[in-house]
Formats: structure tokens, C-alpha cells, sequence
């Protein structure tokens, strides 16, 4: 969920619309609104995006007001609609909250409260918080700040909360724990944001809040940030934002995702910049330099993630395995926290998150920091919650991803590992001098290369013309383009909502082969370095069951354009380094489709951007 809020003099109602709008990749199956004119306090609240939310709050007149918060949400307990929406009212009617996250203990303190007389209208969380923190104010008679510290002192779970009392019209009380919050500092005003994109064109000057912190945003006074368990006082450190407002519009392209996608050899360039010199042989990266004995002397290197950047971190394993011979493992966050894993203080772990607030990632990292091993994040967002928690870590450049379908995070992030795994080779001794170099020279090929895989888009939006009414797909690669396969897949059933699956070239033959007929698109990854002959076979097993093949593959191929029925040309690199040009028709084939579908391709059904809940 996204949540917004402003105090001051401008016209509240604007400021967390827009606000909200740039937050809705962080869920946008409903929304609401409240703004205090002085003497009201109105809500608006409907099921669906920013866009009804305008249209409702505009015919229900909730538009006045130099104070104000609002909501976007991705919905955890209680289906999307009216009811259940942000903000949420205490009994009285005088408290408002908005909230990201999750309460676990609500249904003991539901109960509790209902004997006390509350009554509930929504299925949330949420709305027992708000009773909570009213109940704790009548019965302590405190005033705001202190009845939602002692309340949230009773709650288990996730929040970044923002409550709003009409007893004390010029604040906004604010607190995390799990879920970011932030805090922009203008002249006479205060914008509240989960991220700092909502206030970036108002001022550069932002607090983060960390866990367990809590904050009163009063007008004409500084922010006293607190902790929430004991009350004790912190002196926040106020940041300098360098996002830019243009970096988060769509310059241009008809979506994010599509200028995501055609970021991609900028943002390439932009990860390893000033990061490697292929004359000198140097890499630079300080996260590794400051440990480079803890990576040299691990028994092995455990990467968690999920979704794309778990893919990321199957390229990851292939490479750093085969560049440096360190044993990789590759686990997705939520199932690592919850197995009892094993491990120690010899393992590295590598944490892969474009957010860098993934809820199950966040919580793999601490699990895997309680026992002992060294963690070390690759991040898109700078001061994100995991490039927090981690002990060291590198970020991606890959500038604010806004489309919900993660494209240059993915390129990005396996940029950094492979300068992690090259790194980590030098130092080591584990490449030949020749192929170490060799590595530098493609990785800085690699953005020009990417420039002209994207001219396949015509190619490409002709293929996704003949097949965008299959309801099943299969995507085959073997080797480093095994995970690609798994990504592209992704992709597809992402933002088109067709089945689709990904699978390692030669294990087709032990189930998916079954799928196989005439209606059935395959689209196989198959440029000339890696496995190409053994992929030329699986292909023919295709054509033989008349699967309709699409395939991947280097310039100036020969043998698998006579199988496929189409084919898409990209340039020749080196095996490690192909998922950084396969990936890209497959973006881009991904994207045509949903488009030709008619189907919302940046804020695809159910999901979203960043999932702070696990
Ligand atoms: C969500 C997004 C995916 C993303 C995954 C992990 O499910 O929709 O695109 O890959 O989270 O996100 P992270 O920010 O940790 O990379």
C-alpha cells in the first residue's frame, strides 16, 4: 500500500491526489482520502485506482483543505472495495488512520474492543487500530501522539501509519515499523510519503523514519522523532533527496514498463560506471572491498529474493559458480524464513531487491543475520529498509522503477552480480587473465549490444500479433538462459494473464512435452554460445509435435531459423553475459502482447510493485 499526507498551505486535496498517483505501483485496487478544512473532516473512499477516487471525492465534495492524507491499497484482509478502504474512522468519528501493513494481533484486540462497546464496518486491521488508539485515549486521557504510542506498544506486526485527530486539526502523527515512511521538510509545510516520489517537486530536505520510530508532524514546529517502546528521543537525520521528477514520469512512452525497457542500456552503463576499468582490470565496488574476506573465506554464498530478482539470482549462481568456484545456493525469501535454514557465521548471503522492501526478503535477512553469516544487499533503492538492514551492500543505478513488471532491475542487477562474481574471480585467481579481461571488454559492449536487441521491437510486436490469443505458452533455455526462460515466462503471465510456463530446455521431455500441439507457442532461447546443439535437438522434438516455435537466437543463425516458425535476432556475447540480451525480446514480447490485449501493462491485476507484506 501506498499512503501520502501533507500539511500546510497549499491545497492538501492536490497534493496527496498526485501523491498518490505516483505511489499506486505499491497497490491500486482501491483508495480514499481525507482533508480538514478547518471545521470538517471528510472521507472519500472507493474500490479501484487514484482516477475513481478523483471522481468520487470531486462528487462528494471532499476537496477542501490545507491538511489531508490518503491511501492506496493492496488489499490483505478484506476484499477490495468501499468498506474496507483507507482512511479509516474511529467510533467517535474523530480519528483517522491510514495504514501499510499488518496488524496480526487485530482479532484479540477486536474482541477486546467490541466488549467495550466498539463497533466494526470494516473486515481491517486497520479499523481496529484506529478504535484502539481511541480507546487508549479516553481511558489514559492523553493526547494523540501518546495514545498511538501506547496503543502501538500492544499491536504485533507491520505498519506505517499516519493518524490524523480533529482535536488537533494542524498534526499528523506518524510511525513504522516494517514499512517505510517519509517525511518531506518544506518551508511551513510537511508532506508524508511511503517513498519520496509523492513530494520530490516540493522539497529536497526528507527524514526516513526508522523501525520502532514514531514522529508528531506539527506546523510551525520541528519534527521530534521518538521511539515507540521506551519514548526516548532521536535526533533524525535530514537527507538530501537527488531523484529527479523527471526520472519518475514516462517521458514520453505510452507506459513506464516500455521506457523501463528502453532505459535499459543506460541504466546498464549507469550500474557499472566508475565501477570497472577493462585496461586496468580494476573493480571497484566498496561493499566488497571492505569484505572481501568474508566472501573469499565463505564456504558458500546463499542468495534469497523473489520474484525477478530471484531470477536474477539464478543468473547470479550460474555465474558466480563458474567464475569463482564458490558453492551458490539460490532460495526464494519466504520459503528460507520459515524452514529453520541452516546457516552460519562461514555463509554469505546475498540479498537481491530492486524496492529493498520486500517483506520476506527483509525477513530472510535478519533471520540469516541472528545466525551469524555476513549479509550483503544489491539494492535499487538508495536508503531503502534492506539497504539498511544488511551489513554491506551495492547498489543498482537503475533509476526508480515504476512499472509493476520489473524489466531494468532484472538487467541491473545481474550487472552488479556479475562485477560481485569478476571481482571475487581476480581475487581468487579462479578466471585465466585472458578470460577475466575478456568479461570486462563484453560487460562494456553490453549497452550497445542492448541497443540493438531493442531493435527488434517491430520483429517482435509482429509475433506478439500472431500469437496474443494462445491461453498457454512454454519458454525454454538451458544453462545461464535457463533463468531467462523463467523470467520471460514471468513476464508474460504478469501483464497478460496468459499461462504461462518456464522450464529448463531438456527437461521438457519429462512433462511439459505433453502440452505440446499445434495451438502451443514455445518460445526457445537459443543463441549460439551454451548449449546450442543440444537446444537444436529440443527444438526438433518441438517441430515434431508441431509446436509453433519462436525462437531467440544470434545473428546470422542459420540451423534454427530452418526449424522455427519465427525468429528473433540479437547480437553474439559470451554465454555468461547472454541473459542480458535474450531477456530483452522477451520483455519486449511480453509487453506487445498485453498491450494487444487490451490489458493495463504498469498496473497489472492483483499485484504489486513493492509487497511490504509477507
Ligand atoms: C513483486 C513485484 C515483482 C518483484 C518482486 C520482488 O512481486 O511485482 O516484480 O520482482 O515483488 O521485489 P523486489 O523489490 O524485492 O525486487
Amino acid at each position: 500500500c501506498g499512503i501520502v499526507g501533507y500539511i500546510g498551505k497549499r491545497d492538501a486535496y492536490s497534493v496527496v491526489i498526485k501523491g498518490l498517483k505516483r505511489l499506486e505501483y505499491r497497490g491500486y485496487d482501491s483508495a480514499g482520502i481525507m482533508l480538514h478544512d478547518g471545521t470538517d473532516l471528510k472521507v472519500s473512499k472507493t474500490k479501484g485506482k487514484v482516477t475513481d477516487l478523483e471522481i468520487k471525492a470531486e462528487a462528494e465534495g471532499t476537496i477542501y483543505g490545507t491538511i489531508g492524507m490518503g491511501h492506496t491499497r493492496w488489499a490483505t484482509h478484506g476484499v477490495p472495495n468501499d468498506v474496507n478502504s483507507h482512511p479509516h474512522l474511529s467510533n467517535s468519528g474523530k480519528i483517522a488512520i491510514i495504514h501499510n501493513g499488518i496488524i496480526e494481533n487485530y482479532e484479540p484486540l477486536k474482541k477486546e474492543l467490541s466488549k467495550r462497546g466498539y463497533v466494526f464496518h470494516s473486515d481491517t486491521d486497520t479499523e481496529v487500530l484506529v478504535n484502539l488508539i481511541e480507546d487508549v485515549q479516553k481511558q489514559e486521557k492523553v493526547k494523540l501522539g501518546k495514545a498511538v504510542q501506547i496503543a502501538l506498544n500492544q499491536v504485533v506486526g507491520a505498519y506505517a501509519i499516519a493518524v490524523f485527530d480533529v482535536d488537533k486539526p494542524d498534526e499528523i502523527v506518524v510511525a513504522r515499523l516494517g514499512s517505510p515512511l517519509a517525511i518531506g521538510i518544506g518551508e511551513d509545510e510537511f508532506f508524508i510519503a511511503s517513498d519520496a516520489s509523492p513530494f520530490i517537486e516540493y522539497t529536497s530536505n526528507a527524514i526516513y523514519l526508522e523501525d520502532e520510530e514514531m514522529a508528531i508532524v506539527r506546523l510551525h514546529k520541528p519534527i521530534k522523532v521518538r521511539k515507540i517502546k521506551d519514548d526516548t528521543l532521536v535526533d533524525p537525520y535530514v537527507q538530501e533527496l537527488k531523484m529527479n521528477l523527471e526520472q519518475i514520469e514516462k517521458g514520453g512512452y505510452e507506459h513506464f514498463m516500455l521506457k523501463e525497457i528502453y532505459e535499459q542500456p543506460n541504466v546498464i552503463k549507469d550500474t557499472y560506471r566508475g565501477r570497472l576499468s577493462s585496461t586496468t582490470g580494476i573493480i571497484k565496488m566498496a561493499g566488497i572491498e571492505d569484505n572481501i574476506e568474508k566472501f573469499l573465506q565463505a564456504d558458500r554464498i546463499l542468495i534469497v529474493a523473489c520474484g525477478t530478482s530471484w531470477h536474477a539470482g539464478l543468473v547470479a549462481e550460474y555465474i558466480i559458480e563458474e567464475f569463482t568456484r564458490i558453492p551458490v545456493e539460490v532460495e526464494y525469501a519466504s520459503e528460507f524464513r520459515y524452514r529453520n535454514p541452516i546457516v552460519n557465521q562461514k555463509d554469505v548471503v546475498i540479498a537481491i531487491s530492486q524496492s529493498g522492501e520486500t517483506a520476506d526478503t527483509l525477513a530472510a535477512i535478519k533471520l540469516a543475520k541472528e545466525k551469524g553469516a555476513f549479509v550483503f544487499g544489491v539494492c535499487n533503492v538508495v536508503g531503502s529498509s534492506i539497504s539498511r538492514e544488511t551489513h554491506a551492500g551495492a547498489y543498482t543505478h537503475a533509476g526508480p522503477e515504476i512499472g509493476v513488471a520489473s524489466t531494468k532491475a532484472f538487467t541491473t542487477q545481474i550487472t552488479v552480480l556479475t562485477l560481485i562474481a569478476l571481482r571475487l574471480a581476480k581475487a581468487k585467481g579462479t578466471l585465466s587473465k585472458s578470460d577475466f579481461f575478456r568479461y570486462l571488454n563484453e560487460l562494456e559492449l553490453i549497452p550497445d549490444k542492448v541497443q540493438e536487441a531493442l531493435q527488434t521491437n517491430d520483429e517482435v510486436e509482429k509475433i506478439a500479433k500472431i500469437i496474443k490469443d494462445t491461453n498457454n505458452s512454454l519458454y525454454l533455455g538451458r544453462g545461464y538462459n535457463f533463468p531467462v526462460a523463467l523470467e520471460g515466462a514471468l513476464k508474460l503471465k504478469e501483464i497478460s494473464y496468459i499461462h504461462a510456463e518456464g522450464y529448463p530446455a531438456a527437461e521438457m521431455k519429462h512433462g511439459p512435452i505433453a502440452l505440446i500441439d499445434e495451438h502451443m507457442p514455445v518460445i526457445v532461447i537459443a543463441p549460439k554460445q551454451g548449449h546450442y546443439d543440444k537446444v537444436v535437438s529440443n527444438i526438433q522434438e518441438i517441430k515434431s509435435r508441431s509446436g509453433k516455435i519462436i525462437a531467440v537466437v544470434t545473428k546470422g543463425d542459420t540451423q534454427v531459423k530452418a526449424l522455427a516458425d519465427h525468429v528473433i535476432e540479437i547480437p553474439e556475447t559470451s554465454d555468461a553475459l547472454s541473459p542480458l540480451l535474450t531477456t530483452i525480446p522477451l520483455q519486449l514480447l511480453s509487453y506487445h502482447i498485453a498491450v494487444l490485449r487490451g490489458c493495463n501493462v504498469d498496473q497489472p491485476r492483483n499485484l504489486a510493485k513493492s509487497v511490504t507484506v509477507e
